[in-house]
């Protein structure tokens, strides 16, 4: 983890460090450089003569109130593939608040490297960031300390995500992941672990995560995350897609398109890091989180397309393409979700579950999918503020022949391959009682960014979603 600290003056930094400010930044001393970096109109960036400082970097003004393009982040990321100095100055006395959240989670999350997983050898001498000292005005500091204290933890729930997706799916089975989410609620008391192995998953009729897992030699598993920081009120839910690697099953995708297959397990690990950030932030709410977890494999055992099986609310559903398998076990976890807690305030499910949303979106936005206003304002808004944004593609019963069966209640794909990722949610609507507000997150885009030319984990929506349950507990 990275330290952070308030300062109000340049004179309390420390030597040799990186110096990131704004062009017009106040504190800055009137030397030649300083005036020679300032007269340049992009980011000036030099290490050369600046002492007191390792490096300097000045950004242009418009880059710290850009909450739209992620341009102060993107103009960061090269400078620190290879980092100077372990200690950052950074300048946030001007700085729009969306802007302000995005650059502190990016620069937290430095503390995650791939290096870490420990399957590379390293000679340890890359330099790691560890200290962050941020320069404010005085009458800033509480407000600051409270939003940098809040975007650690957001940052930390990050990492233990990322760290967890970005680690090989030969290692990260269905009980891996248990493990490690034992592992690493345990360290907070308000976070209990409940675990459904796989005869406790066919006892208890959950046959389509059944289905899913079966041709694995990993078996499938339903790990429940409860985190009570009140002892009675509503509960809210998250449910994630856990499949800790997608063979497309019988229906195998080709090579190319299942390398970062490892990945489809994201939705999952997200739910397990935004659990663990509302456990470090105390937050006086009651949570469960469900993990869907299953390899989708090839074998003896594995689903074959035709394969009937039926959900734990008793739903049959026609697996008429083994590689639709997200939605399948997304069924059973939301249908299990709402059965555990009938009443709930709301259950948000959040899935890599179609390229498609990709071809719709791109990489910037997720796909929200709700019948519910309330739920797709508030997410929208949000998203908006944390600049985790989500777009809304449409789901009502206009969808309804794209999950019709001739055998079952509901198919899982379509023949057509028209409006692909709102019909795996209008899928998904039938699992969930038209009481309980309902939201399906499509992070097919967003669940991963480019790292060094690399796709790595995100840890993206946990940004939105804290944003989300911090303004929906005010209410
Ligand atoms: N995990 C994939 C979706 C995916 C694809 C995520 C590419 C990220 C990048 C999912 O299980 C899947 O295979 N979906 C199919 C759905 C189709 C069979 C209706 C897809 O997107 O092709
Ligand atoms: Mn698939
Ligand atoms: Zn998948």
């Amino acid at each position: 983890m990275i330290n952070c600290q308030l300062i109000t003056s340049l004179a309390e930094a420390r030597p040799h460090s990186h110096l990131l400010a704004r062009h017009a930044c106040a504190q800055l001393p009137e030397t030649a450089l300083i005036n020679e970096m300032r007269a340049q109109t992009g980011v000036a960036d030099t290490r050369f003569g600046c002492a007191p400082f390792a490096r300097i970097t000045l950004l242009p003004e418009a880059l710290w109130q850009d909450s739209l393009t992620d341009g102060l982040v993107t103009a960061l990321r090269p400078l620190f593939a290879a980092p100077v100095s372990e200690s950052l100055v950074i300048d946030l006395c001007d700085i729009h608040d969306t802007v302000l959240g995005q650059l502190l989670r990016f620069l937290f999350n430095q503390a995650h490297n791939l290096s870490d997983l420990q399957l590379k050898k390293t000679d340890g001498s890359a330099v790691r960031i560890r200290h962050i000292a941020a320069l404010c005005l005085p009458e800033q500091r509480e407000r600051l300390a409270s939003i940098i204290e809040q975007q650690q933890a957001v940052a930390n729930g990050m990492i233990a995500a990322r760290r967890l997706a970005d680690t090989p799916s030969d290692r990260c089975t269905p009980q891996y992941v248990v493990d490690e989410a034992q592992t690493l609620c345990a360290a907070f008391p308000a976070l209990r672990c409940e675990v459904l192995d796989e005869q406790q998953i066919v006892g208890q009729g959950l046959g389509l995560l059944h289905a899913v897992g079966k041709g694995a030699t990993c078996p499938p598993r339903l790990l429940a995350i409860h985190y009570d920081g009140i002892s009675d009120g509503p509960v809210r839910c998250y449910v994630g897609k856990g499949i800790t690697f997608d063979t497309g099953g019988l229906w195998l995708k080709e090579g190319a398109g299942m390398y970062t297959m490892k990945y489809d397990m994201c939705g999952a690990a997200n739910v397990l890091g935004l659990m663990l950030t509302v456990a470090e932030l105390n937050l006086p709410v009651r949570i469960m989180g469900v993990l869907a977890l299953a390899e989708n494999a090839i074998g003896p055992d594995a689903m074959q397309p035709g394969t009937v099986a039926r959900a734990c609310n008793g739903l049959a559903v026609e697996i008429n393409n083994t590689d639709a398998e997200g939605r399948l076990v997304l069924a059973d976890a939301i249908a299990w979700a709402s059965q555990r807690h009938p009443q709930a305030h709301y259950i948000i499910d959040m899935a890599t579950l179609t390229g498609a949303v990709v071809k719709a979106l791109g990489y910037e936005l997720s796909g929200l999918m709700t019948q519910n206003e309330t739920l797709r304002e508030q997410l929208t808004r949000a998203g908006i503020r944390s600049g985790d944004e989500v777009w809304s593609l449409p789901l009502d019963a206009r969808l309804k022949k794209q999950t019709e069966s001739t055998i079952a209640d509901l198919c899982n794909t379509p023949t057509n391959n028209a409006a692909i990722s709102a019909s795996a949610a209008w899928l998904l609507h039938h699992f969930c009682p038209p009481m309980i507000p309902w939201a399906h997150l499509d992070i097919s885009g967003t669940a991963l960014w480019r790292e060094g030319g690399r796709s790595v984990a995100s840890g993206r929506p946990i940004p939105l979603l804290v944003e989300h349950l911090l303004a929906d507990i005010e209410l």
